[in-house]
């Protein structure tokens, strides 16, 4: 099968950076990603490319390069399947917030919908490649759905999940550590390694069958999930104990059996996928009478949900038992560096604890505008969205935002805010002034000797 038309149906964080990256590696595929939402269409095709809808460091090179050549964006979703040889599922999959597994399982019906998209379009035979993340045996609906189409077309599923994270997505795709192909169809699974081929060494991509493939998604992101989980609540113990966890993690982390990375602790993990796919992990599990296994990755959330609460406690008891009418600076909104994205951040759920004790919370992030906060805010339903931004300013400079300010906590890991002229910052706010670290980024000798009242998680 020689693959030459391409299609992706989702736009967003996935389906945006992977499928740009194909087109820029395979000049001769023609690859376009549709998506129902049209003004990120719009905003993918914007002439000011630092108006993308996804921020990723050297992603819009890569779509200058490929763009109007053999990359394309459009919302013309059926002519798009129905031109394409292989068509990639990319879309949303969110925990349900309704019925059966509410709160818990994944929320399949935009996958469905598309399955059955493709099903009334297609008028020849299909590669279908699943690249959301999806509860194992989905492809088992996928493959219900399309071979009940009754047109005669053939469709062979694949799946092909993402394994890059953001912040780092180009270099991840242009370099993986791995390549995961799951399928039955012998030459459906050659088409799509023959593609990945062209920059991946072959030895880097991985065949395996789709519920090997499926699965192995969910437990890259659980044992992930885990390790940061893990060295959390050793921080925790190193505020009680003396001990530093930086530390602790530098000397368990040269035993190679256990390794370097993954181990810095934090204000508590975020972002689209960790807990969403432990929920999943989990709800799948008890699903097969699997109590035990449940429960030992729900831990992971539990440990999670502990660690945002307790960066918030803390501030809260540092200032004196009380932070009504309090101005709080946060220093980063975003799940982690390098991105737009605010996805389940940290700073929406230390921002809701803070705001419940009547704290005034000034926003400064350099790349999540003031209509995401308010958004993710007002998504949590706490208080009305009129309290909210009476509550909630966001500013578009550091230092303004640090005037008056009783404390600043550290939320996302910028690089700029090493950068800063601290000094200055404690300048214009009320003394003591106060700084919460939540991601162990700043020099504490350096705030201690300017006068700042330094914590920093998992330090005594
Ligand atoms: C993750 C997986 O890494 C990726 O393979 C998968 O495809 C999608 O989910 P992502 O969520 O984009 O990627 O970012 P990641 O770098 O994994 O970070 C997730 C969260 O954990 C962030 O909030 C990050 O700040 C936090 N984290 C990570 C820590 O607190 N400490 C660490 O040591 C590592
Ligand atoms: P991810 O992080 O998995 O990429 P996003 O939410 O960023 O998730 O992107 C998913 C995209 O899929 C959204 O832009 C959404 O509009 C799009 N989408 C969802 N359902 C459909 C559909 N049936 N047809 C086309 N696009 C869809």
């Amino acid at each position: 099968m020689n693959i030459t038309n391409i299609c992706c149906i989702g736009a967003g964080y996935v389906g945006g950076p992977t499928m740009s990256v194909i087109a820029q590696q395979c000049p001769d595929i023609r690859v376009t990603i549709v998506d129902i939402n049209e003004a990120r269409i719009a905003a993918w095709n914007s002439d000011d490319l630092s108006e993308l809808p996804v921020y990723e460091p050297g992603l819009a090179g890569v779509v200058a390069e490929a763009r109007g050549r053999n990359l394309f964006f459009s919302t013309d979703v059926d002519r798009a399947i129905d031109e394409a040889q292989m068509v990639f599922i990319s879309v949303n999959t969110p925990t349900k917030t309704y019925g059966k597994g509410r709160g818990m399982a994944a929320d399949l019906k935009y996958i469905e919908l598309c399955a059955r998209q493709i099903a009334a379009v297609a008028k020849d035979d299909k590669i279908i490649v699943e690249k959301s993340t999806l509860p194992v045996r989905t492809a088992d609906a996928l493959k219900s759905i399309l071979h009940n189409t009754g047109n005669g077309v053939n469709f062979h599923i694949l799946s092909n999940p993402e394994f890059l994270a953001e912040g780092t997505a180009v270099a991840d795709l242009h370099n993986p550590d791995r390549v995961l192909i799951g399928g039955e169809h012998p030459e459906a699974v050659e088409a799509l390694v023959s593609i990945y081929g062209r920059w991946v060494d072959r030895s880097r991509i991985l065949t395996t069958n789709l519920w090997s493939s499926e699965l192995s998604k969910l437990t890259a992101n659980a044992f992930l999930a885990q390790r940061v989980s893990s060295i959390n609540a050793i921080s925790e113990l190193c505020e009680k104990t003396g001990a530093n966890v930086d530390e602790v993690a530098r000397a368990i982390g040269t035993d190679s059996r256990i390794g370097p990375k993954f181990l810095k602790a934090s204000v508590g993990f975020g972002g689209s996928c960790f807990q969403k796919d432990i929920l999943n992990l989990v709800y799948i599990a008890r699903s097969y009478g699997l109590q035990e296994v449940a429960d030992y990755w729900e831990q992971v959330i539990i440990m999670n949900d502990h660690q945002k609460r307790r960066f918030a406690d803390n501030i809260v008891q540092t200032l004196y038992n009380t932070v009504s009418g309090k101005k709080i600076v946060f220093y980063g909104w975003a799940f982690k560096k390098d991105t737009n994205d605010t996805r389940e951040s940290a700073a929406i759920y230390v921002a809701d604890a803070l705001l419940a004790e009547e704290a005034e919370i000034t926003v400064y992030d350099p790349k999540v505008p003031a209509g995401q906060v308010y958004r993710d805010l007002d998504y949590l339903g706490t208080r009305s969205p009129e309290e909210n931004r009476r509550l909630v300013t966001v500013v578009g400079d550091p230092y303004e935002a640090a005037g008056d300010a009783h404390a600043i906590a550290v939320l996302t890991e910028w690089d700029e805010f090493r950068t800063y002229d601290w000094k200055r910052i404690r300048e214009h706010m009320m003394k003591p002034a106060f700084v919460f670290d939540g991601r162990k980024i700043l020099a504490a000798n350096k705030l201690d000797q300017i006068g700042f009242q330094y914590y920093e998680v998992g330090a005594g």
